[in-house]
């Protein structure tokens, strides 16, 4: 695992007296895409409203890359790069415009080099000297993508970013992602699907309610998701007497399914098991559905 470009410790904001998240710990690492997940009014926009000191935190430290962002802000920040909420464009001026503008701004020098290099890779070229109110939501989010990504940050933050993406733009959303993070660049992105974190993240942190209750590890999560097949077969009385000799636990579904949970290597030795003892298998099916019964078990109830 790389080095740790964002940590979170003991995050709490509260305004007035209400509490909307408290005691928030999670990193993220270099080259990693970590999610926050949970539902609408959960909090997620406020922690990272707070990570980017758009909001005052109520108490907590924010690190990036060892540095604590309240001791040096602007070195900090510098590292970050990060869409909150939509975008903000000048309309009336080209996508080059817009970025030779943020460049400027840039504590870092930017080369035209650099500018043409992120254009070409959130596949704007032949549109970026268009004015930016002649482009679609997909091009204006892969536009600010560019502003985000152009001085070469060290750790990518995303609020939903793909809010009112169609499924192309989704896609192509991802596969930026996924090459920015092969880069080494950190992402810490934001989302209320399950579906868009389990296509995008390497771990993620569940939130509810104001806390964070699990980070969990995809790879770990599929893992699991894999472990449990459907069998059809001919007589599953018979099935699950052969099955338990060789120490595999079955249950019934109905009267011609069963459900065993093993692992993916053991799936040709309980097919053979049943074929030499002259067993019917009709089926064998992976449990698909089980990473979002996982999830249910997660959130207690499956709120998201
Ligand atoms: N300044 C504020 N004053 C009072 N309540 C606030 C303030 N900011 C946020 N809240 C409340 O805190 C909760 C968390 O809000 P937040 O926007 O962080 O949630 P979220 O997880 O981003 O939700 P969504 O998925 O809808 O974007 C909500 O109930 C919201 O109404
Ligand atoms: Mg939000």
């Amino acid at each position: 695992m790389g080095k740790s470009v964002l940590q979170i410790k003991n995050l709490s904001k509260n305004v007035g007296k209400k509490s909307i998240v408290r005691n928030i710990n999670f990193e993220v690492n270099q080259g990693e895409v970590f999610g926050l997940l949970g539902p609408n009014g959960a909090g997620k926009t406020t922690i990272i409203r707070a990570i980017v000191s758009l909001i005052s935190r109520s108490s907590g430290t924010v690190l990036i890359n060892g540095t604590d962002v309240s001791v040096d802000f602007k070195g900090t920040i510098s590292e970050v790069g990060a869409i909150i909420e939509n975008p903000e464009f000048y309309m009336y001026m080209s996508g080059w415009a817009n970025l030779q503008q943020f460049a400027r701004m840039s504590r870092k020098p930017i080369s035209e080099e650099r500018m043409n290099e992120i254009v070409s890779r959130v596949k704007l070229t032949d549109a970026i000297h268009q004015k930016v109110k002649t482009y679609s939501l997909g091009m204006r989010q892969r536009l600010g993508l560019a502003q985000a990504l152009v001085h070469q940050p060290s750790i990518l933050i995303l609020d939903e970013p793909t809010n009112g993406l169609d499924p192309q733009g989704m896609a192509e959303f991802r596969e930026i992602i996924r090459e920015v993070s092969a880069q080494g660049t950190a992402v810490l992105i934001s989302s209320h699907l399950l579906s868009e974190i389990q296509q995008i993240t390497d771990r993620f942190a569940i939130i509810e309610k104001g806390e964070l209750t699990h980070i969990e590890t995809m790879s770990d999560i599929m893992n699991e998701a894999h472990a449990k097949y459907l069998l059809k077969v001919s007589d599953v009385d018979e099935a699950i007497r052969l099955l338990a000799v060789i120490g595999v636990e079955a249950n019934v579904v109905d009267d011609r399914h069963l459900e065993v949970s093993i692992l993916e290597e053991q799936v040709p030795m309980v097919i053979k098991e049943l074929m030499v003892n002259e067993l019917d298998i009709f089926a064998v099916t992976a449990k698909i559905g089980s990473l979002e019964e996982r999830f249910f078990e997660l959130t207690e109830g499956g709120s998201l």
